[in-house]
């Protein structure tokens, strides 16, 4: 080969070498280009993005890859991880399992740690119940309610547990008999109109049927995302103590008294006694508590099965359709229960108060009838 035409070929591949490194920096701009398009689109607070994520990773509770993801919502792994993490933070259940995800419509098991309360001085706790209020519902009793929390700051109790059902929730056995409709709307409902009187608290727990609907339904933590609504509200009166069930300790000197709040399942029972008895039968040695709180039936009543305190804490909702359908009374009732322990956390004294309403309609024109002031 020539001088002249191995300059030519030395050129030729400098020419290839300069097209190739052209070609490598306009694919690596397009690339930041589109990270920054993406970065530009993409906002992990946005509520369309989110809903869309939701929607996404809530089909059927099926995992997706997360790089799957990403590519469907035009984010980056890192945005969508971000994503992720903040539908956590408020309530989702979002699950990894490897390099897949999704959001999962199970139940959030309850923190297992009780939560302790000391007991000084006499050793005794006053403290108020209400249960299952279904507020949205078209029979929910604010009247009731609203004397329940009047009694409780004239009587001085600082603590009211709430033992669940505090929202409607949405079904088909109950959709026109709402108020109001949706998550957001019914949680904002709630955070609004139940009461709140200076230095009373009210701990609650979340059913598995009404509010906890929607956690089968699109995998949120529904008490959870209610505590962080209230908050958000600027009411830290309410505060979430788990999913189903919590215990409670109330702490002595020598030892504890256990008080479980639970929100079981099931129907309701000919006998009134029945299901507190077959709830604590079930109940291995060394696994009763000594107190249960118990939301669901819609009665009101206290038994003592195996030594155990059951309060079956009524309800504070008319008798709905539903109800009236299956031939199942609605026990509207609230209690304010007074226990004194000795100093091993046995029981010594135990004083439930019951304080039962009627419907609403017993109340209108009967002048001799009147709901507590
Ligand atoms: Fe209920």
């Amino acid at each position: 080969m020539s001088k002249k035409s191995l300059l030519g070929q030395a050129k030729a591949e400098e020419h290839v070498a300069d097209v190739k490194q052209l070609q490598q920096q306009v694919k690596r701009l397009e690339g930041e280009n589109d990270d920054l398009t993406a970065r530009m689109v993409f906002d992990s607070e946005s509520p369309i993005v989110r809903s869309q994520v939701i929607v996404l990773l809530t089909k059927g509770s099926k995992f997706m890859e997360l790089s799957t993801l990403a590519a469907k919502m035009g984010a980056s792994e890192r945005q969508t991880i971000d994503m992720l993490n903040s539908l956590k933070l408020s309530g989702y259940n979002v699950v990894q399992r490897g390099t897949k995800v999704a959001i999962v419509g199970e139940f959030m098991p309850s923190p297992k740690e009780t939560i302790k309360i000391p007991m000084k001085g006499r050793r005794t706790y006053t403290f108020g119940v209400v249960s299952d209020p279904h507020l949205c519902s078209k029979a929910q009793r604010l009247d009731v309610l609203e004397s329940a929390y009047n009694e409780f700051a004239r009587r001085k109790v600082k603590d009211v547990y709430l033992v669940g059902n505090y929202i409607d929730g949405e079904s088909r056995f109950n959709q026109y008999e709402l108020l109001v409709h949706g998550v957001t709307d019914q949680v904002m409902y709630f955070v609004d109109h139940y009461p709140q009187r200076a230095g009373i608290t009210t701990k609650f727990i979340a059913g598995e049927c009404h509010e906890g609907w929607y956690t089968k339904k699109i995998g949120l933590d529904i008490g959870k995302y209610t505590e962080m609504f209230a908050k958000d509200m600027g009411r830290n009166d309410l505060v979430y103590l788990g999913h189903l069930e919590r215990d409670i300790e109330l702490k002595t000197s020598k030892g504890s008294c256990i008080m479980r709040l639970f929100h079981p399942g099931g129907g309701t029972s000919y006998a009134l006694s029945y299901k507190p008895q077959k709830i604590v039968e079930a109940y291995s040695g060394g696994e009763k508590p000594h107190i249960l709180l118990l939301g669901h039936f819609h009665k009101s009543g206290y038994f003592c099965p195996r030594g155990v305190h059951v309060l079956l804490a009524g309800c504070i909702q008319d008798q709905t359709k539903f109800m009236r359908k299956l031939g199942l009374a609605a026990h509207i009732a609230f209690w304010i229960v007074t226990v004194e322990l000795a100093p091993d956390g046995s029981i010594l004294r135990w004083l439930p108060e019951e304080f039962a309403f009627y419907d609403r309609e017993f109340y209108e024109g009967n002048q001799w009838a009147t709901l507590m002031g």
